[in-house]
């Protein structure tokens, strides 16, 4: 009864020139394991869910997704027209699961993070199953590091004792990015843990919150599903799709479910790491570095000298660094960044600029 969904859209504008609109995060290996991130995601899921797989992405990824999941049938993969965030994505995916089977709990993952080990990830994934269904949407807790704004916090509340799920807590509250200075206090407090980004429940639970927090969007998805498996499957999903809000399934259901009570959280005790940026590149490859710098990028020939930081490459050329520290460079055919690793979140704003300059 258990169906993984793995959403793969968004841009990550902090990885550009790598990560672009064609080339999004997910399409690149970013560990130098010979996995594409959405690769790594499906064998991490295939444990769980066999071949029972739903991947939600861009009409634009459709040739680069098949090639990385050749398993994925044509009815397992929705295509969107254009992006609508994950809120229409995983409302799409449960109000077609719904109409499939309504006693499906899915479980929706993102395809652009890293984890390891996969065993300890399948474990927390496991009592996330068994807590869903008792009846909950089941979040996975990541003990935060810094005061991060780019994730949703959670303040989990008692133990819920649930055979097969001894860790699974209700949760308190759930709040999507918020600023720093609250950020900061939730992380001294203790009491809060980051979400994974992961979403184990009912799809029966999703669809009754999008359907009281969203209910356009709730009543576009049904539409759509209900024509998914039929032959009107396209005139609809054009019809309606790009009449869809633009929400994070986070606003859309997470946090209002959290306080209707229907949320809880199985901690993660595996590394996870959403890349987000290339410092976190650079310490997710540390281990292979020569010298300081970490190198990414297949045949990527690059000569250093007293120099430290992470060096990403998709050309063949030649690439030398001398005397320089803590440096980023991102050599792709049409583009070069040049920055340093403590300057690397300020990438997203250099390309909205770049953008606006046309
Ligand atoms: N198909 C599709 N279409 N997928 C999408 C779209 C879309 O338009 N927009 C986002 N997604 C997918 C992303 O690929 C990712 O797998 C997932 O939905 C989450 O979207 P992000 O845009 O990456 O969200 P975020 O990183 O800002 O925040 C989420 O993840 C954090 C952990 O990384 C939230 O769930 C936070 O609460 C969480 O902490
Ligand atoms: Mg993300």
């Amino acid at each position: 009864r258990f169906i993984a969904v793995i959403p793969a859209g968004g841009v990550g504008t902090r990885l550009w020139p790598l990560s672009r609109a064609a080339a999004p995060k997910f399409l690149h290996d970013l560990t130098g394991s010979g996995s594409t991130l959405l690769r790594a995601t499906y064998d991490r899921l295939h444990p769980l869910a066999g071949n029972r797989m739903l991947v939600v992405t861009g009409h634009a990824h459709r040739d680069a997704v098949c090639r990385q999941l050749p398993e994925v049938q044509d009815a397992d993969l929705v295509l969107e027209s254009e992006p609508k965030d994950s809120g229409a994505a995983i409302g799409l995916a449960a109000a077609i699961l719904h109409e499939r089977d309504p006693d499906t709990i899915m479980g929706s993952f993102a395809a652009d993070h890293v984890i390891s080990p996969d065993n300890l990830f399948q474990q927390a994934v496991r009592e996330a199953i068994h807590t869903a269904a008792t009846g909950k949407i089941v979040t996975i807790g990541i003990k935060p590091t810094h005061p991060s704004t780019g994730f949703g916090y959670i303040r989990s509340g008692k133990a819920l004792h649930i055979e097969g799920a001894p860790s699974a807590h209700d949760v308190v509250e759930f709040v999507e990015k918020p600023d720093e200075a609250v950020a900061q206090q939730y992380v001294d407090s203790g009491d809060y843990v980051w979400n994974a980004g992961m979403f184990v429940a009912p799809v029966s639970l999703m669809l009754k919150h999008l359907e009281a927090n969203q209910p356009e969007l709730f009543q576009g998805l049904q539409e759509i599903a209900r024509a998914w498996d039929t032959p009107q499957r396209d005139e609809v999903t054009a019809r309606i799709w790009p009449t869809l809000p633009k929400i994070a399934i986070d606003y859309a259901v997470a946090e209002p479910a959290a306080e209707a009570g229907d949320v809880a959280v199985v901690p993660g005790s595996f590394r996870w790491d959403d890349v987000g940026d290339f410092a976190s590149v650079g310490r997710l490859n540390s281990a292979k570095e020569v010298d300081d710098v970490t190198v990414l990028g297949e045949g990527a020939r690059v000569f250093t000298e007293n120099s430290s930081g992470v060096v990403v490459t998709d050309t063949k050329r030649v690439i030398a660094l001398i005397g320089i520290q803590d440096v980023v460079v991102v050599d792709t055919p049409d583009a070069l960044l040049v920055t340093t690793m403590a300057n690397s979140q300020r990438v997203k704003a250099a390309v909205d600029a770049l953008k606006a300059s046309g």
